[in-house]
């Protein structure tokens, strides 16, 4: 029996720990407050700042498990490095180290998507105001701020051409919003794209890598709210995502499912990122696939073999966030919204809830359906 120390416990975390338990192991659930999500279901939580290095290794010591996973990018990644590079533990960080570590910061997994190859949107960095107001009008189109370390579209902007003003605004909003306390944006030409995809590819040990049907997706301010899996067919576009999501995943290494990100313009597939971990727009699979994401990654980073991953049908899911911060909260309309035939809701017991916060998911037969059931929801705080 495996033991999993998973860092990060929230919705994702979740079905990951329900996918783990299933399969016998242990799992001991980490974050930084108390009954959060994979907590309800874990055998045993630890609360303590992930991002703190001391603190991060005592407890990776303490527990001495058999699989560090990061479901979250706030760790602080030179002790995962550290932790995998002492053979004698025989523990292993998921799906890599490495992995863990590039993709914590948008600046290296974009860096090293453009050195093998990829194509990205055109890109540069400034870590001041000037720099970045320089590169703004050399680059002379649309652009997208955002912070080198952030998630959910947290201090993210977009400037048109020109605007010296939202161009010094996108600046300080992504340094209240970012992460560290090193100031550094990456200024991305914005790409009008006709709809972006995640395709969840999963690394395996003993057998080829494999591709879940693409997830399309629609985000809101930089947030994921919609998602919808089986309605439709990228046709010979797929294939060319699941080549470059194999050259990615294959440079980073390890086992396990990661969430490959591209915008679809015009014939044109275009890297944008990856989470080496289960992804949001893929907690959908949970109402549409045979082995959801979380059961995928738990076979794949168990080395148990994954023969066939099947759509059992079409689905869309909408997120239900909180627009009000409280202690206390109610979900209502959840018996309305599941009297439609195909609708099933999903509640995350977080503790509390703040703006924005995600407190659930609403699964649908397909978009207009999840929209539909989502107007029957309402939060009272
Ligand atoms: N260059 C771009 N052109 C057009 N839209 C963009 C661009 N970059 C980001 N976006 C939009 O913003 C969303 C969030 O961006 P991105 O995935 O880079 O941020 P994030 O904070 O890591 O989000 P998450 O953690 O939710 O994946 C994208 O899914 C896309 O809808
Ligand atoms: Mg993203």
């Amino acid at each position: 029996m495996k033991k999993v120390m998973l860092l990060g416990s929230g919705e994702l975390g979740r079905e990951l720990a329900i996918s783990l338990k299933r399969l016998g192991c242990t799992v001991i659930a980490c974050d930084r407050y108390e009954n959060a999500p994979a907590m309800q279901v874990a055998d045993k939580a630890l609360i303590f700042n992930m991002l703190n290095d001391a603190q991060l290794r005592g407890h990776i010591k303490s527990v001495d498990p058999d699989l560090v996973v990061p479901e979250i990018e706030a760790i602080n990644t030179a002790v995962l490095l550290d932790m995998e590079a002492d053979e004698a533990a025989n523990r292993t960080i998921v799906p890599s180290a490495r992995a863990v570590d590039l993709t914590m910061n948008r600046d290296r997994i974009r860096d090293r998507a453009a050195e093998i190859g990829l194509p990205t949107a055109t890109y540069d960095y400034a870590e001041n105001l000037e720099k970045m107001l320089a590169l703004c009008e050399d680059m002379g189109c649309k652009v997208v701020v955002k912070p080198v370390m952030s998630s959910s579209g947290k201090g993210q902007s977009i400037v048109e051409p020109g605007d010296a003003r939202a161009a010094q605004q996108a600046w300080h909003h992504a340094v209240e919003n970012m992460r560290g306390d090193r100031p550094k944006v990456i200024v991305e030409e914005f790409i009008d794209f006709d709809y972006e995809i995640t395709l969840l590819t999963i690394r395996q040990k003993n057998a080829d890598t494999v591709y879940c049907p693409v997830v399309q997706h629609q985000q809101f301010d930089g947030d994921f709210k919609i998602s919808e899996q089986g309605h439709f067919d990228m046709g010979a576009l797929e294939k060319k995502a699941q080549n470059m999501a194999k050259l990615i995943t294959d440079d980073l290494g390890g086992y396990g499912l990661y969430g490959v990100e591209f915008f679809i313009r015009n014939g044109e597939v275009i890297f944008s990122e990856l989470s080496p971990r289960p992804h949001d727009t893929g907690l959908l699979t949970l109402y549409t696939q045979n082995l959801s994401e979380f059961d995928l990654h738990a076979r794949a980073i168990l080395h148990l073999p994954i023969t066939d991953i099947v759509t059992l049908r079409p689905g869309a899911c909408h997120t239900i966030n909180a627009d009000s911060y409280s202690d206390t909260y109610t979900v209502n309309g959840i018996s309305e919204a599941e009297a439609e035939v195909g609708v099933e809701t999903m509640l995350f017991g977080k503790p509390d809830a703040y703006p924005n916060r995600r407190l659930g998911i609403i699964f649908a037969p397909d978009i207009s359906s999840a929209k539909e059931a989502h107007e029957k929801i309402s939060i009272t705080y």
